[in-house]
């Protein structure tokens, strides 16, 4: 079976997951937090309606489910645009990429999730694509081959990467609009988990939905998911409410502390701790110690422990700030 690469006018994955998540925000107005990027897109849509124009290439980076995604799908919604996704991974050679483009129509999103892992030879079909709307194709082989320009509409890339680090120069460049995505307030946390347990039916007062914004690390998907999996502790050890108490018991036996680490982030800083004395340690090392992907930990993980100051990156390697030594209970080095 061919590999659905994407789109076309078959219904790809990412498409059904997009209709089937009601609780994905479709709209701006739904859309709580990152205030500065929304302001912004807000203005170069008009703008770009203004003049008739699609909107100019964007590009979104930051940790996981901060809402890349979903703000791709709002941008195609807010211009009336189609929009198409696939992802780095998923195109390995250049000939599909130039299918992709070659088949998209005028004012098209075009959704390129994970940017950072397309490979290079791939990448290089982008770069006429996006600066001048046209792909270089060569017919023929040998002596007789030659190269013809195909022209292509005008379409908006837009790309989601969790780093940005790893995006070649000419590629970065050539997006016009760059979007970073931050972690969440509490406030805007409780704010997305009340409008989630609306569009669910789920029962949850204010302070129930604080509590699982507090321990949701800054992170919507997240809020999201322990929203459900609270719920069904409410709804089989209680009556279904989610109150403060049910919210906190449910976060202890998942094991979500205080400050919304989970067990990997506990951890890591154990690992920093009394392995390698509070560091500094290489993010290699300490990752082969943990047994973890050195990337996963870089991108996922260590995000939110540098935000909330349990570590610190310093030019010879991470370091367990005493605020780590505190939150594991260990007593905390005197220099
Ligand atoms: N600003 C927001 N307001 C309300 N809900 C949000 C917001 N951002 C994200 N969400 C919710 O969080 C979930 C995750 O968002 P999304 O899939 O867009 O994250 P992402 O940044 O693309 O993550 P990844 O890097 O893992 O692909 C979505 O299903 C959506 O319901
Ligand atoms: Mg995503």
């Amino acid at each position: 079976m061919a590999r659905n690469i994407v789109t076309g006018s078959e219904e790809t994955y990412e498409d059904r997951q997009f209709a089937s998540e009601s609780i994905r925000p479709a709209r701006f107005e739904e859309y709580v937090g990152q205030e500065k990027t929304k302001q912004n897109l807000r203005v170069y849509i008009e703008a770009a309606e203004m003049r008739g124009d699609a909107l100019d290439h964007v590009l979104f980076y930051g940790p996981p489910g901060l809402g890349k995604t979903t703000l791709a799908g709002i941008i195609a919604n807010e211009m009336g645009s189609r929009l198409r996704v696939t992802s780095g991974p998923a195109i390995e050679k250049p000939g599909e990429m130039a299918a992709i483009l070659n088949s998209l129509n005028k004012n098209d999103i075009l959704f390129v999730d994970e940017i950072h892992r397309l490979n290079r030879q791939v990448e290089e079909v982008l770069y006429p694509a996006m600066e001048d709307f046209a792909i270089d194709i060569v017919i023929g082989k040998g002596q007789t081959s030659r190269s013809i320009r195909l022209d292509l509409p005008k379409f908006t890339l837009v790309g989601a990467t969790t780093r940005p680090g790893m995006l070649s120069a000419p590629l970065r460049d050539r997006f016009g609009i760059v979007g970073h995505l931050e972690y969440y307030s509490v406030d805007e946390l409780k704010e997305i988990v009340l409008k989630t347990a609306e569009k669910l039916g789920i029962e949850i007062d204010g302070r129930g939905a604080s509590e699982l914004a507090r321990r949701s690390r800054g992170t919507p998907r997240l809020a999201n998911r322990l929203l459900k999996r609270v719920r069904d502790f409410a709804m089989v050890r209680g009556d279904g409410k989610i109150t403060s108490k049910v919210a906190s018991d449910a976060l202890d036996l998942l094991e979500v502390d205080q400050f919304g680490l989970e067990k990997l982030d506990r951890t890591i800083l154990e690992v920093l701790i009394r392995n390698f004395g509070g560091g500094p340690v290489g993010l290699e090392t300490l990752a082969s110690s943990i047994g973890e992907d050195a990337g996963t930990i870089e991108d996922v993980y260590e995000p939110y422990l540098l935000k909330t100051g349990f570590i610190v990156r310093t030019p010879r390697g991470r370091v367990a700030a005493p605020s780590a030594y505190e939150h594991l209970g260990y007593d905390i080095p005197a220099e």
